[in-house]
């Protein structure tokens, strides 16, 4: 397990990977992709080609990337002892029959630098490993509401990288994880970067908080519904998607008024159940407002090649390991298994559900884009009549852009499809007509949607009350997804 270092000595090494060139530019320039080492891609030789030279920057790069043990005696050529003492210290290196091993991977994200266990922990079947930065941590890192919290809880902290960054906008952080090499981990990463305001606690679950309320939680939690534990960094332990939905149910209790709960989850579509007719029924009575945006589904099948091709590297067992997966789903009639980010905010009043496939690879700011999007609701809630949806002053997003399909006819383009489309965040669309194309450009956040109403009727040559009904409840829509705003 890794030791915290004292707050000097955690400097004096962070400052030594940072003279020697351990840093995200140096890596990205030295290693070409700087893709982590993994049997499935087959790079271990181009990557020790690529740190064969005797320098410094190699010798901690062959630890601390490729997780490679090298003598000590070369390896004290290009480590001062002082640091080679505290890298044993800190428990990144062991010492071995003349070998240095090392004992964590250190991979930078957003300014931090972070130790993790290594990929071929896996290989290892490390029950216990501690999940490097990887894809999943970094994509829940972009949506996570960037505001002042006054507490913030990371559940399932392993090496603590969500608590990293939530410490810049939080007062203080509570970081828990079941394992107590994450939590050993975590507390490791804070001190490494010199982060005062995280509390690492071990425990399941809430309990480690009960009686405490957050601002904002945070969790990236072991989803996968397969139906063995080996891992605890991302076997759910419980029947199918029963952890997601364990953290839905009790989280609400954790939160204040106002704050939100933002997790990665997975759930399972049974036989002749609509796909979200489970996440549906984890929100429930929360006294929350929610939000789940579905990304990938897969069939079981793909699902299961997946899973096993993540979490072993060992083909010998596959087909065993495949046909117990498939026994798993099939006795259950899991038809396709889901996976989104699912964000509550707690709220006291009438709440709002809203589960809906969204666009892939997201951009910008997505925090905003979280808020923006609550306050969209709200705003919707507080002007609920027709009344008062049409004193209302909206305006075009500035994000939103109109995009016209032509298609040749007689040497001419002709226009054959006009889309409103958002830039940033989801990349929602939505097909007009030319005339309501017109009808929105008027949203300039000075005119009310009965003037514009007006003008369109106006234009289309149609009595109010006709169009009317129709407009509202494109504005509604459209002020729903985000294309208008209020000012
Ligand atoms: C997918 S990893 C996420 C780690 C880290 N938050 C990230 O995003 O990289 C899930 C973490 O949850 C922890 N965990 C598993 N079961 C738990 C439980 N019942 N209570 C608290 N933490 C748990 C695991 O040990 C692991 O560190």
């Amino acid at each position: 397990m890794l030791n915290p270092l004292s707050v000097e000595n955690a400097r004096t090494l962070r400052a030594f990977f940072e003279q020697t060139g351990y840093n995200e530019t140096t890596l990205r320039k030295h290693l070409g992709a700087a893709e982590l080492p993994s049997a499935h891609l087959r790079n271990r030789a181009r990557l020790l080609d690529r740190t064969s030279a005797p320098t410094p920057l190699n010798t901690l790069l062959r630890w601390f990337w490729l997780g490679l043990p090298q003598e000590r005696d070369s390896a004290a050529q290009h480590i001062p002892a002082a640091e080679l003492a505290l890298m044993l210290q800190a428990g990144l290196l062991a010492a071995d029959d003349g070998m240095l091993a090392p004992r964590a991977m250190l991979l930078h994200f957003d300014g931090f630098l972070v130790a993790s266990d290594h990929p071929t922990a896996i290989e290892a079947r490390q029950a216990e490993m501690v999940l490097w930065p990887n894809p999943t941590s970094k994509f829940l890192a972009r949506f996570a509401v960037k505001r002042r919290s006054r507490a913030t809880l990371d559940l399932g902290t392993g090496s603590g990288i969500l608590s990293l960054g939530a410490a810049a906008y939080s007062d203080t952080v509570v970081a828990t994880d079941l394992n107590q090499r994450a939590v050993a981990c975590a507390q490791f990463n804070a001190r490494l970067n010199a982060v005062e305001n995280v509390e690492v606690l071990a425990g399941d679950c809430f309990a480690p908080v009960q009686g405490r309320t957050f601002d904002l939680i945070l969790s990236n939690p072991p989803f996968f519904i397969t139906p063995q534990a080996d891992y605890l960094f991302c076997d759910n332990p419980m029947e199918l998607d029963s952890l997601c939905r364990r953290l839905v149910k009790e989280g609400p209790a954790y939160l204040n008024e106002g704050g939100y709960m933002q997790m990665l989850c997975e759930w399972a579509q049974i036989k002749d159940q609509p796909w979200e007719e489970r996440v549906a029924e984890w929100l429930i009575d929360t006294g929350c407002d929610a939000w789940v945006m579905k990304g990938v589904t897969q069939d079981p099948e793909e699902y299961a090649q997946h899973r096993i091709r993540e979490t072993s590297t060992d083909t010998s067992g596959d087909n065993a390991r495949y046909a117990e997966y498939m026994g798993y789903y099939r006795h259950r009639g899991v038809e396709a298994i889901h996976s989104g980010v699912l964000v509550m905010r707690r709220r006291s009043g009438q709440n709002f559900v809203r589960i809906e496939e969204v666009p892939p690879t997201p951009t910008g700011n997505l925090g905003e884009m979280i808020l923006s999007t609550f306050a969209a609701h709200d705003l919707l809630r507080e002007n609920s009549t027709d009344e008062n949806l049409l004193l209302l002053a909206p305006r075009l997003a500035d994000h939103a852009r109109l995009e016209q399909i032509c298609r040749p006819v007689n040497g001419q383009w002709q226009a054959e499809k006009l889309n409103l489309r958002l830039t940033t965040g989801f990349a929602f669309h939505v097909a007009l007509q030319p005339l309501v194309a017109d009808f929105l450009v008027a949203f300039d956040g000075t005119r009310t949607v009965a003037a514009a109403i007006q003008q369109f009727a106006a234009k289309a040559g149609a009595p109010i009350a006709k169009v009317q009904p129709e407009c509202l409840s494109m504005v509604r829509k459209l002020v729903e997804r985000g294309f208008l705003v209020g000012v």
